[in-house]
């Protein structure tokens, strides 16, 4: 497990989640005029991969299910990220349900967990992630909820452990609504210093895991926008006041802000900690839609589009490196 952080934590290098569950690829691909089909599905995420040189700013990639059963001309996709020294991960978690009848949704897939793992492991990956959403409204998160969803993730990272693979776990408090700045930092402190406190009392060993965050933003409709500065020094204060030092990496998630917002953000918030040293953690990034958005708008589901659609996914992916740096 050591090993597999060591390998994704690198110096330039970051993680691209290229994981979207069914519903979430067709959703952007129907915003695209696209119908998702798994040979559609396959042909973007094979533009992607095959992306020459990505090596130099990808660590690790994590996979939906399907992409981790299918293969690009006659290899599997998780070799052709391997012989590319990229190490592969896998989403095991299964979306979300309504929570006793609220607006709050916790994650499914606790069930079965430990077979499928096997049979992943079996495939190629080497590790995993848990996604679990927070909204916050004036009500929400209840503690009844929080202690639901982040007692699944504890259960979650548990099971990877004891399986000896690498637990990645994702509470992602959502950009949506209409927050303040200070009710997200309020928000995202008390959501990972519960997570921290259960993950201890369920025996996780959190120095073997990478936890995912998202940045402390105002919510998307405050019709408020903030610096990146504001944005770094709520995030940092965040988690100097949530997560244990003996944590060694934090990724963040971009969360739906445009693409050179959550880049700029990264980037204040590594510039800003390597001169306050809110933490020791290393801190990167696993973007999807920030690394994603514009190569896939370019391809558009032609094959024609796919050498300039890499180009671009390349350009993203280098000024990303830069921004996990500091040196934007
Ligand atoms: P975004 O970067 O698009 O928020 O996705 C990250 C992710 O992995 C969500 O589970």
């Amino acid at each position: 497990m050591k090993d597999t952080v060591r390998k994704l934590l690198v110096h330039y290098k970051g993680i691209l989640a290229a994981d979207e569950s069914t519903p979430s690829i067709t959703k952007r691909f129907s915003d695209l005029g696209l119908v998702s089909t798994p040979e559609l599905n396959k042909e973007y995420r094979e533009m992607l991969f095959t992306t020459p040189d990505i090596e130099k700013y990808i660590s690790g990639v994590i996979l939906f299910d399907e992409t981790l059963r299918q293969k690009a001309q006659g290899e599997p996709f998780a070799e052709i990220l391997k012989n590319k020294g990229i190490v592969v991960g896998i989403k095991v978690d299964q979306g979300l349900e309504s929570f006793k009848d609220t607006d709050q949704k916790t994650t499914k897939g606790i069930n079965g967990l430990k077979e499928r793992l096997e049979e992943y492991k079996k495939l190629g990956a080497e590790f995993t992630k848990w996604r679990g959403v927070i909204n916050i409204s004036d009500l929400y998160p209840t503690d009844e909820f929080l202690d639901d969803t982040l007692g699944k993730m504890a259960d979650y990272a548990k099971i990877v452990q004891d399986l000896e693979m690498l637990p990645i776990v994702e509470p992602e408090v959502l950009y949506d609504g209409k927050h303040t700045n200070t009710r997200c930092e309020e928000v995202t402190t008390k959501v990972l210093k519960k997570l921290f406190e259960i993950l201890k009392q369920k025996n996780v060993d959190v120095t073997n895991l990478i936890l995912k965050a998202s940045m402390v933003l105002p919510g998307k409709d405050s019709g408020v926008s903030v610096m990146p500065l504001e944005v770094s020094n709520s995030t940092l204060r965040s988690f100097q006041n949530s997560v244990p030092q003996e944590v060694f990496g934090i990724v963040f998630l971009s969360g739906g802000q445009a693409p050179d917002q959550a880049i700029f953000n990264l980037n204040e918030i590594v510039k800003l900690n390597k001169e306050k040293h809110f933490g020791p953690w290393d801190l990167s990034f696993s973007f999807s839609r920030a690394l994603q958005q514009d190569a896939m708008s370019i391809w558009s589901g032609k094959k024609e589009n796919v050498i300039i659609a890499q180009e671009k996914f390349l350009e993203v992916l280098k000024k990303t490196s830069l921004a996990r740096e500091g040196e934007l």
